[in-house]
């Protein structure tokens, strides 16, 4: 049992790869697509209201009627492909799981969706194709070591005859974002102003007992006053998340907007 044991333990060299068929694996396998399908988990997908925004993302930077076709490498079982699909965009899609490729190619038939599955190695992509853009979503290509991303970068070989109109699109929505959250932000704190002096004021009469103009709270109008009070309180505090949030997207698309 020990000398069975015992190699376990021995540490591998780094980016040794596994030896298991670990997407084809039968139990991993199912156990991922029961978690791709899970519109509320991220744990092999992105949560369904995250896939929507990405999509409508992507189809905004990136419009079908200018880049028609798409690659979506490790596809899983088609969130992604599918959305494309309704978009306008000819999909292929490519993964290295029989069950979730069987599932994708089930999926859009059903749908009716004109998608093309192949169940590839993308380390070993053979696709007789040419595609406007490709996609490689969750997380994917971190995973992978340097000589694997060194390939299937070769392999995938970025067509950069877009390249100044996709960084011109970029900077547009970029810019457009940054906008939008910096006229949000001065919004929640304008707003957070307002519910503090509102906070500030009736803590007064709260504590006073009375109205400003010195006229004696009665035992209901003080309850009330008190329920506004931490009403005030809590939607003071409410707004002064939001502008720390708005501010963190401001930066975040000032950063973007720098690497172009
Ligand atoms: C974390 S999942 C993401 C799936 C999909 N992109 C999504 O976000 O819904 C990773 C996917 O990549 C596939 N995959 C992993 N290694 C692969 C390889 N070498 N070739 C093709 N697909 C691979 C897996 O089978 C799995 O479906």
């Amino acid at each position: 049992m020990l000398t069975e044991l015992t190699p376990l333990f021995k540490k591998p060299p780094l980016y040794t790869k596994t030896e298991i068929p670990f997407w084809d694996d039968e139990h991993i396998s199912l156990q991922m697509l029961n978690a791709h399908l899970n519109p509320n988990y991220d744990g092999a997908s992105r949560k369904l209201e995250f896939i929507e925004k990405s999509v409508d993302w992507i189809s905004k930077i990136l419009p079908s009627e200018h880049y028609p076709s798409v690659l979506d490498i490790g596809c899983g079982p088609g969130l992604y492909t599918e959305r494309y699909a309704k978009k306008g965009y000819r999909v292929v899609g490519v993964d290295f799981s029989h069950r979730s490729i069987n599932y994708a190619q089930m999926s859009a038939k059903r749908k009716g969706l004109p998608i093309d599955y192949f169940y590839q190695d993308y380390l070993n992509l053979s696709l007789d194709k040419k595609f406007d853009f490709a996609t490689m979503i969750y997380c994917d290509f971190g995973a992978l070591s340097t000589n694997d991303r060194k390939q299937l970068l070769k392999i995938i070989s970025l067509d950069w005859e877009h390249e100044t109109e996709l960084k011109e699109s970029l900077k547009v929505y970029f810019q457009e974002q940054k906008t939008v959250h910096e006229a949000a932000k001065k919004e929640s704190a304008k707003k957070h102003f307002e519910f503090r002096q509102r906070e500030a004021d009736t803590k007064e009469m709260v504590t006073t007992k009375k109205r400003p103009n010195g006229v004696p709270l009665s035992e209901d109008e003080l309850k009330e006053e008190k329920e506004r009070l931490a009403f005030y309180k809590a939607t003071a505090r409410d707004y002064l998340l939001r502008y720390k949030q708005h501010e963190k997207e401001e930066k975040q698309f000032s950063e973007y907007l720098k690497l172009l």
